[in-house]
């Protein structure tokens, strides 16, 4: 029997700072600015979501805040996270861009997007935009141990969640347990595998067994991790089905299974390859 007691305390992670992040959310990464992202974002909120993942890079800020304003869901009710797009090398003033976009006076969270031109430089103007109030939370993002450890060195105020690649496929084992010693939220993304994980015969498998999606495995593996996990779908039955991960639970048995197809070593890397 499902345990909604449990599922409710599953909802929901305080960060170090004492903020609280829904632990499932929407990305709007390769969402169109425009229709397209007003709509997905439109029906995640209608659907129950209160948390959504975009960034300056994905250039689709603006129709967030627009959908968010549209939907009537009270501001305070949705976690809105944005990322400083590292080749702005300002990021106080570049919040008050995002803000402006969102239309919003401030976000919840507001992380480095990658580690570009090192790992530290920006954490300062990070600190400014927590410091004047448009940043509730501050964070890092494609960050391995020693990068999380570097800033953490010359913090004032501590980065409280690092996002990251996180899938049984890329079971970053040492980056989580790191990121917990160092009391770090770990956040996982591309959690489909931006969709190829889910043909997958030992995800499909477990599905089948549970009567659920591979995408529900995949997601409920996630938050069974204890990660906060923000996939994106652009479709209304896909929002659905991947917001139902708390009326199931995967046993130990699948867990440890799914554990198995982990292709990065278990390691302490935020990426195999880096991009930037
Ligand atoms: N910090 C970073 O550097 C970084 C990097 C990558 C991603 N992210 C964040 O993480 C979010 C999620 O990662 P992602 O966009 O790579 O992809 P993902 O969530 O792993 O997978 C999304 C893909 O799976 C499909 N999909 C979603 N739900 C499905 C379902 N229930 N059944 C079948 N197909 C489904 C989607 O198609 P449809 O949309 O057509 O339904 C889309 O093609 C991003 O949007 C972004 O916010 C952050």
């Amino acid at each position: 029997m499902p345990d909604p007691i449990a599922g409710s305390q599953e909802r929901t992670r305080v960060l170090a700072d004492g903020s609280l992040i829904p632990t499932l959310g929407l990305g709007v990464w390769q969402v169109p600015d425009g229709p397209e992202c007003e709509g997905a974002v439109r029906t995640a909120l209608e659907l129950g979501y209160r948390h959504i993942d975009t960034a300056q890079a994905y250039g689709n800020e603006a129709s967030v805040g627009r959908a968010l304003r549209e939907s009537g869901v009270p501001r305070e009710e949705v976690f809105i996270t944005t990322k400083l797009n590292p080749r702005n090398r300002d990021p106080a003033a570049a919040a008050e861009q995002s803000l402006r976009a969102l239309g919003v006076d401030q976000v919840d969270l507001y992380i480095v997007h990658w580690p570009g031109g090192g790992p530290t430089w920006a954490w300062p103007g990070m600190e400014e935009a927590h410091q004047r109030g448009y940043a509730r939370s501050i964070g890092v993002s494609n960050f391995s141990v020693s990068e999380l450890d570097q800033v953490i060195a010359i913090a004032t105020v501590a980065p409280v969640l690092n996002q990251v690649q996180f899938s049984p496929f890329e079971y970053r084992r040492a980056l989580l347990a790191a990121c917990r010693e160092r009391q770090v939220a770990l956040e996982a993304y591309s959690p489909l595998g931006t969709g190829s994980h889910l043909s997958d015969p030992t995800v499909a498998g477990i599905a089948e067994a549970l009567g659920r999606t591979p995408a529900q495995v995949l997601l409920r593996w996630c938050i069974q991790r204890e990660t906060i996990v923000i996939p994106k779908s652009t479709h209304r039955e896909r929002l659905a089905e991947n917001a139902e991960l708390f009326d199931f639970a995967l046993s130990a048995d699948e867990l440890a299974a799914l554990d198995a197809l982990d292709r990065t070593g278990g390691t302490e890397r935020a990426r195999e390859r880096s991009w930037w």
